[in-house]
């Protein structure tokens, strides 16, 4: 059942390096081609695409802002993200020119469903992204790309999170070598990084114990912030989410840059902020937010990538990530934190797997 470990989400988060490396068994080939068996979308169709919709709830709804960077990038097509109950009441745009994107571990969401259904009845192509094969969304889509993340037990999405990503880049990768828009070399250099991630995802999991000390001189703390800039962001709502959900911790997530425009007034002496600052390309920018906690008296625990040193001294703590190419790094960085959340929780004493007021399924409104 748990296989030794206390909690099923413990043991799910060690699950993720052998879920990523289920996830992409066989989709890479000859070093940077793309196979998605279920996903039987032509060239032609693709260069006819003129907006992604990606629509999904909390964590899936947190791997398609992911999504939305990646497939942006790589396949320059603009990508709205909206969360499906938002989306199916909102009378979006929606035509054949449209592609929509589900994404839901469980394939049982009711406001995904609907989203779905309110895709399809405008005539956009729907591919879904679930872990559950034959689920209500898996059925109901034109084209499917499972995650295969094995059952997620754990109200608290973790290695279902980590597979999301894994399946979106595929499918960004995907649309861009149809359409052109990526190098050759850098699909490759991007495919190689995918598959090194199992072994830095290992990695990490090392980290646990220092994450378990962090955690017990912490977890009386009212209030997080997360911090990050582009990619971080995106991790950044998902750390946050993961630390209310499991140990009831006040939490909120900022892109960096919007400190300035109003949260920046919240942090004092002591408060705890956790800055993401794995994107090099944003690391000046990061740096001066950080200051601005710092200034303030905030507790900074940083995560910074390997090799990258200039946090030393400025910050409280700083963890290191295995170095990685940043337009990859949200698959490695949310594990630490996904860490986090769950000690501070069980120093807490919560009821980890089972959070109060919480389903694993929200198949009702
Ligand atoms: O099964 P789904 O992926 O559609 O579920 C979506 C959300 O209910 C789910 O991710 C929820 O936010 C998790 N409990 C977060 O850990």
């Amino acid at each position: 059942e748990k296989s030794g470990y206390e909690h099923f989400m413990l043991k799910e988060i060690h699950e993720q390096p052998n879920a990523i490396k289920d996830t992409l068994r066989g989709r890479i080939i000859n070093d940077g081609e793309i196979v998605l068996d279920k996903v039987k979308i032509t060239k032609d169709e693709i260069d006819k695409i003129e907006k992604i919709f990606i629509v999904a709830c909390g964590t899936a709804y947190h791997a398609g802002v992911v999504g939305k960077y990646a497939i942006e990038k790589f396949a320059r097509i603009p990508v709205e993200v909206d969360i499906a109950s938002e989306f199916r009441y909102r009378e979006p745009i929606i035509n054949e020119r449209t592609l929509t994107i589900v994404v839901s571990q469980s394939g049982e969401t009711a406001d995904t469903i609907a989203a779905l259904k309110e895709a399809k009845k405008h005539n956009s192509r729907v591919i879904a992204i679930t872990n559950v094969v034959g689920s209500s969304i898996s059925r109901e889509a034109d084209d499917v790309i499972y995650t295969w993340a094995g059952p997620e037990i754990a109200v608290a999405s973790t290695k279902a999170y980590t597979t999301q990503l894994v399946a979106l880049y595929l499918i960004a990768l995907d649309l861009a070598l149809k359409k052109g828009t990526i190098e050759k070399e850098y699909a490759k250099q991007i495919c190689d990084e995918l598959k090194k991630l199992p072994e830095r995802a290992e990695r990490i999991l090392n980290y646990k114990d220092e994450l378990q000390e962090f955690a017990s001189n912490h977890f009386n703390t009212k209030d997080v912030f997360y911090l990050g800039r582009g990619l971080d962001y995106a991790v950044a709502m998902e750390g946050s989410l993961k630390l209310k959900e499991i140990s009831y911790i006040h939490s909120e997530a900022y892109a960096a840059g919007e400190l300035k425009h109003g949260t920046l007034a919240l942090i004092e002496n002591g408060t705890l902020v956790i800055a993401l600052a794995t994107q090099e390309h944003l690391f000046e920018k990061m740096l001066s937010n950080i200051r601005e906690v710092t200034t303030r008296g905030g507790y900074v625990l940083a995560f910074a990538m390997e090799g990258n040193k200039q946090l030393e001294g400025i910050v409280e703590k700083v963890i290191y990530l295995p170095k990685t190419m940043e337009e990859v790094a949200p698959i490695i960085t949310v594990i630490p934190l996904q860490l986090l959340a769950y000690y501070m929780a069980v120093e807490k004493g919560c009821d980890v797997d089972k959070p109060r007021n919480l389903a694993k399924s929200v198949t009702v409104e």
